[in-house]
């Protein structure tokens, strides 16, 4: 009988992340203070620990993973990389589909990765309080786990939106200690004056990062943490498709083609990456492989953002960054798949984007959910909103090959399981989702107040 999954050994567990700043055919665009000059270690460090500094702007190929890290990573590492056959069959399709299974994570996606190392670092310095956001709650999940296992108090500022959607994402992260708060809240001056302008805001992950900023810059004691966008988020990340590659050489096969779906950027960036290494390198066997990031048509910010200096958050609390934005005061309609309901996407992933190095597509949500739910009767795996992005673009390219004929190998992230989110799966099945229209009107107006630097 064939091998449909294949499990690499513990002692395989990434010792490096790999950093994708070492092969950028151009240097990144470093992020810049309020005062338009490229901000500093000490600016940053009011809120950062040093060595996650350090590795925001490291230029090194190759970091290591410290010890402590590598031992929580033992929980769940290497999650397995499984061939999705009975999907392929399914389709009729003679592309192979493979998909690196993140849900297997105790928090139940890929966020734990570079949870586990944040925590670790702000232990390190000495921090015992950190404040975050989180959007459909996965990465507020996977802070309070890690911060709970090195002893440090995790404050989450949630999306209004998927505080009201996902209420066992609450539970889950107060089961492992931390304290959770709709955002926007009336514990900061940035939700006190989102309140003040609309009593009912759904909230963003733009306004939640303004929230956990403001709380971390306000507080001696008290450090932020950010699930995506950042550089060092991407690098933690990469432990994802290091380990593919090892058990795509297991299987005797190679991707053509990688899907991640994409909020900020650190899934995709996480098995993409590593890949990339080898693009960089001539490809492997002189052969490229695709890489592509997938965003939700309601909240587009590769495929109609505008690749400029934007702030991070809502309020203009972060320094600039060069990235797709669709303008840091955007509010993105209220998608389930909240994880990719941001307004920017991770700077090093909109750098290959605009330098043509990685490809981008949209999806509308109805689509999405049609492919999670063929997914999960094909595969038994009741995939997240998000993951369903990347199936989504997935099971298109395979109809696709079976129109041309071509035998592709693609793979792509499952990047966390559903089982939080079946709320929006009854709303699917009821028929009450709706696919919102792209919203233009509101993204030209919010493009208007990018900061002078455009
Ligand atoms: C399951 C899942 N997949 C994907 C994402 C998208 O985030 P990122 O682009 O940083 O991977 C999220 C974000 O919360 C998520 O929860």
């Amino acid at each position: 009988m064939e091998s449909l999954r294949f499990v690499l050994p513990q002692s395989e567990i990434p010792t490096h992340w790999y950093n994708v700043a070492a092969d950028l055919p151009n240097p990144p665009s470093p992020p810049l203070g309020p005062d338009g000059k490229p901000a500093t270690l000490e600016q940053m460090s009011a809120i950062f620990p040093m060595a996650i500094l350090e590795q925001e702007m490291s230029a090194e190929r190759w970091i290591p993973i410290p010890r402590e890290v590598r031992e929580i990573y033992r929980l769940w590492r290497p999650s397995p990389l499984v061939r999705a056959a009975r999907l392929e069959a399914m389709l009729g399709t003679p592309a192979k589909i493979y998909y690196k299974h993140e849900g297997v994570s105790p928090a139940g996606s890929h966020k734990p990765n570079t949870a586990v190392p944040q925590a670790f670092y702000n232990r390190q310095a000495g921090i015992r309080r950190i404040a975050t956001e989180t959007g459909a709650g996965q990465w507020g999940c996977a802070l309070a786990l890690a911060g709970q296992m090195f002893g440090v108090e995790v404050r989450v500022y949630m999306v209004k939106v998927s505080y009201e959607q996902k209420p066992y994402r609450r539970s889950m992260m107060r089961t492992w200690g931390a304290e959770v708060f709709a955002s926007p809240s009336a514990l900061t001056q940035t939700g006190r004056d989102a309140l003040a302008r609309d009593a009912d805001h759904p909230g963003s992950l733009g306004l939640a990062i303004s929230e956990a900023v403001e709380e971390a810059a306000s507080r001696g004691d008290t450090n932020y943490a950010l699930g995506s966008v950042l550089n060092h988020v991407m690098l933690h990340q990469t432990i994802i498709g290091q380990e593919a590659k090892k058990q795509f050489e297991m299987a005797g096969d190679w991707p053509d083609v990688v899907f991640g779906p994409c909020g900020g950027g650190s899934s995709f960036a996480g098995i993409a990456f590593p890949f990339f290494a080898d693009n960089a390198a001539g490809g492997r066997g002189g052969r490229p492989t695709r890489l592509v990031a997938v965003e939700p048509t309601s909240c587009p910010s590769l495929t109609q953002g505008q690749y400029a200096y934007d702030f991070g958050d809502s309020s203009g609390f972060t320094p600039m960054m060069k990235m797709f934005t669709l303008g840091h005061d955007f509010t993105p309609p209220s998608i389930h798949a909240g994880g990719l309901r941001y307004h920017g996407a991770s700077p090093l992933v909109s750098q290959l984007r605009h330098e043509g190095l990685i490809e981008a597509l949209a999806v509308p949500q109805l689509a999405t959910f049609e492919a999670g739910v063929a997914f999960a009767r094909a595969e038994g795996v009741v995939p997240a909103p998000e993951s369903c992005h990347a199936i989504r673009a997935v099971i298109d390219e395979a109809l696709r090959c079976k129109q041309t004929g071509e035998a592709l190998t693609l793979l792509f992230n499952l990047t966390g399981h559903g089982h939080f989110d079946m709320a929006a799966y009854d709303r699917y099945f009821a028929g009450d989702l709706e696919d919102f229209e792209y919203p233009r009107e509101s993204i030209r107006e919010s493009l208007r107040h990018l900061p002078d630097f455009a």
